[in-house]
């Protein structure tokens, strides 16, 4: 580094040290009130021991719901679907049902046995065996065991709820965590409820991150199953021999669906709603920085995108773009012309998103502050004093999103932003975060929630926050931009955030051990119902080296979200930051991502469809191979494409276990045998990627669409593309093709449905891995151009081939 470079970093350090000391007085005075609040009204440790359900006196049923009664307990077990249940222990609070999207189930038929110490309910998926003591055993249709629970516990408003776990039993999920990807093998295997910024950075095992979910997909010999706890109140899940899950209040409510991965992640976002399909353009490549001050300086940069030749989808402006770091705004006198200016990067082809947190500033000069003042917005301690918490540019007082006129109110402020054209926002800060001395960086978990009239506290709000900030701002831009897809990202979340938002895995120092965190935290996200995620590519908190840099620009070429961003006191960070030949590198992967949009687009449309993540773990592809169930450094993008990044300095081979079946090498085609492990050598201008045999993979240069043939090992294999106008909600079409392979041809055959035109000029199908000699379509001999074959629609291809596989 050179000594100016240093010198400016120094004088940022300090400046930024400066900027956070003015904050102590308030975060002194603020933290010491939460605490006398949190004192005097939060309920005291119980005396009391924890009960039992006691013994079950009797049990009655009506259509899908049986119901229990326990000497000390009630338990409701209904059938939402055949393999879908929902249990219920009563006593405890109702939640407000706001991660649950469907409340119209078939149902199921059922069959009761009763025998002398239980009662096993049987339907289609699954059974379910309740015992005298009120434990509770759940099985496939084949009577194989999957989860074995204890009697639950209770202690005033506090539950107990435990589960067997076996040897072999690995556990998955829980939200965003930086932890092994199998929650069991993690060094502590203790897992918080409770969303918390880290503040600033964070590292490997730091617990818990900005989204708690309390969900997770149980994987042992017997098969896989999911449970899902409908309870938002601050929690302690532990795995060791048994699977703990102890919540500070609420009710011990949850769901279990059983069967494989895909299916569990289908049943679970059909319970609590699927990621609505993006706008085209937020796949592409976004750069980000905390430090974009002027529209000027985002001009310069986009035209460095546009000087060094890279594709740029959006810009993000973070909060140096406010005045005094106010929601809602952006200051006119540093972005004078933000309408034409939006306009001017479209014509480039890069959208403008806009950064959001949710306090807003405690001052009568705020107009934000007097209307939500008017409408009894703010949260408030239980004497009715407005909670006022330091977060940027000092005092803010925090909307309650728990209350439908506060939503309400909250959306109709993004609608001037989106008249001059601000095509996302980015929620920030919303754990929601405030800056204290000690103690919880949030805020107190006595503050009062309206819950939509029901009334309650922090302590059951704090998880929902952000998911319903972004609810409001999700039905925001669908009512007032109607026409285009929201676009919403949000650091903070819970169970169904999906609905309504993306995310990003925050402050993540810039470190060799992030980058290879972030696949784990990705993939967990995933399997968490979050399908749309991504790191700031090269660390928040830090200065990545040219390589470090570089691998993690290449990783993050197979993630949903393709951001570069990082703090204000690092050296400002994009493509060409690092000279030859870091610059044409990132080029070439760039337009990979952009000529792998078809692929993308289609795995979006899946998502949204059936809820399958769109990175997902090796065991996605065989959930009965065990060698694939530790696997968090490699991941698979769709079913095609398995994923190698290389988390060394240094390295230029690394070892894989490859799942069962062939594989091509997708560089060179090499044929890999799959079911062992290998070593895959992975230069600097490449990490290593496989294609599994029988994919078809669609890709695009400009207009031109090219089907890649990867034949499978014997028999057909099926894919599917997706394709629409990119926004909007107009006619969509899904190309359907056929891969035979035959002794000795190959033949491609298409279909199509849905009124979309198809979207491109001309049309490529390239083989792989086989040498072709002949090739006719629609059988009329075609000439081959090598292993490309170029021509218009088609039903079918037939390629001869003298050699390969
Ligand atoms: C938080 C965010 C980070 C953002 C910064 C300033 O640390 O996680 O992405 O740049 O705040 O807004």
């Amino acid at each position: 580094m050179g000594l100016l470079k240093y010198i400016s970093l120094r004088v940022r350090f300090l400046i930024k040290s400066l900027f956070y000391l003015q904050y102590m007085p308030s975060a002194f005075f603020y933290s010491r009130k939460r605490d006398r609040f949190e004192h005097y009204y939060l309920p005291k440790p119980s005396s009391e021991s924890f009960t039992l359900p006691g013994k079950l006196l009797q049990a009655t049923h009506h259509k899908q719901r049986v119901h229990f009664e326990f000497e000390q307990a009630t338990l409701e077990i209904d059938f939402l679907a055949p393999d879908l249940i929902r249990i219920n222990w009563l006593p405890g609070l109702v939640p407000i049902a706001y991660a649950v999207a469907n409340h119209n189930w078939d149902g199921a038929e059922i069959k009761i046995e009763q025998a002398e110490n239980n009662w096993t309910i049987f339907s289609d998926g699954l059974s379910v065996a309740v015992d005298i003591d009120g434990s509770i055993t759940v099985s496939d249709q084949n009577q194989q065991v999957l989860r074995e629970e204890l009697p639950p516990q209770r202690q005033d408003e506090r539950w107990i709820h435990q589960a067997q776990l076996r040897s072999d039993e690995h556990i998955y999920g829980l939200g965003e965590r930086a932890s092994s990807l199998n929650l069991r093998a993690s060094h502590s295997k203790t897992y918080h409820m409770w969303n918390s910024d880290p503040g600033g950075r964070y590292t490997p095992g730091t617990e818990p991150l900005y989204i708690c979910i309390p969900t997770y997909l149980g994987l042992h010999g017997s098969g896989s199953y999911l449970v899902f706890y409908e309870n938002s109140f601050c929690a302690r899940f532990a795995f060791d021999q048994l699977a703990t899950a102890e919540f500070e209040g609420g009710s011990l409510r949850y769901y279990i669906t059983v069967g494989k991965p895909a299916h569990l992640l289908d049943r679970y976002t059909q319970l609590t709603g699927r990621a609505p399909l993006p706008a085209r353009w937020t796949l592409g490549y976004h750069q980000s920085r905390w430090g974009y001050r002027t529209e000027a300086a985002i001009r310069q940069e986009v035209r460095a995108f546009q000087t060094h030749d890279l594709p740029l989808s959006a810009v993000h402006l973070d909060i140096d773009c406010q005045v005094e770091h106010r929601p809602f705004t952006i200051d006119p006198d540093r972005f004078p012309n933000l309408n034409t200016f939006t306009q001017e990067l479209a014509n480039a082809g890069t959208k403008l998103v806009a950064i959001n947190n949710p306090g807003v500033k405690y001052s009568r000069q705020s107009n934000l502050f007097l209307e939500g003042q008017i409408l009894h917005a703010f949260c408030t301690y239980p004497n009715g004093d407005l909670v006022v918490a330091p977060v940027w540019a000092g005092g803010k007082a925090f909307p309650d999103f728990t209350n439908p006129i506060v939503r309400a109110w909250w959306s109709r402020q993004y609608a001037y932003l989106l008249d001059v054209g601000v095509a996302g926002f980015w929620h920030d800060m919303n754990e929601p975060a405030a800056f204290v001395s000690w103690g919880d960086p949030s805020l107190p978990k006595v503050a009062h929630h309206h819950f939509e009239g029901r009334g309650g506290d922090h302590r059951e709000a704090h998880n929902l926050y952000a998911l319903l900030e972004a609810k409001a701002a999700y039905e925001s831009l669908q009512q007032y931009r109607p026409e285009q897809r929201p676009f919403i990202v949000s650091r903070s979340g819970w169970a169904s955030l999906q609905r309504y938002a993306w995310t990003w895995t925050g402050d993540t120092a810039s470190s060799w051990e992030s980058l290879r965190q972030t696949m784990s935290t990705i993939v967990g996200l995933g399997l968490s119902g979050i399908p749309y995620s991504g790191p700031d590519i090269g660390g928040f908190q830090g200065n990545p080296t040219a390589e470090l840099y570089l691998r993690w620009f290449q990783m993050a070429t197979f993630l949903p979200f393709y951001r570069t961003h990082s703090s204000t006191s690092v050296v400002p960070r994009a493509p060409w930051s690092y000279g030859e030949p870091y610059l044409s590198i990132m080029r070439r992967f760039l337009e990979l991502r952009y000529q792998l949009m078809p692929y993308f687009y289609t795995l979006a449309w899946e998502a949204s469809q059936t809820g399958a993540p769109i990175v997902r773990p090796l065991f996605w592809q065989d959930s009965t191979d065990a060698a694939l169930w530790e696997i968090e450094d490699a991941f698979c993008l769709g079913d095609a494409l398995c994923v190698c990044p290389i988390v060394q300095a240094g390295a230029s081979v690394r070892q894989i276990y490859v799942p069962k079946g062939c594989w091509y090498n997708f560089w060179d085609d090499a044929l890999i045998e799959g079911g062992t492990a290998i070593a895959l050598t992975a230069s600097i201008e490449q990490i290593p990627l496989l294609v599994r045999a029988g994919t078809i993979l669609p890709m695009e240069v400009g207009s031109q669409f090219i089907l890649h043939l990867y034949p499978p090992e014997c028999g057909n294999s099926k894919g599917y593309v997706y394709s629409d106008a990119g926004d909007g909600y107009g006619a969509a079409r899904l190309d359907r093709f056929c891969l035979t392979r035959r002794e000795d041809d190959l033949e491609v055959t298409w279909e199509t449905e849905g009124e979309y035109n198809f979207p491109y000029q001309t049309l490529k199908l390239q083989v792989h891995g086989a040498l072709v000699s002949q090739a006719w379509l629609d059988d009329q001999d075609w000439s081959m151009d090598g292993q490309t074959l170029q021509c218009t629609a088609f039903q079918t291809v037939r390629f001869a081939y003298s050699a390969g596989y």
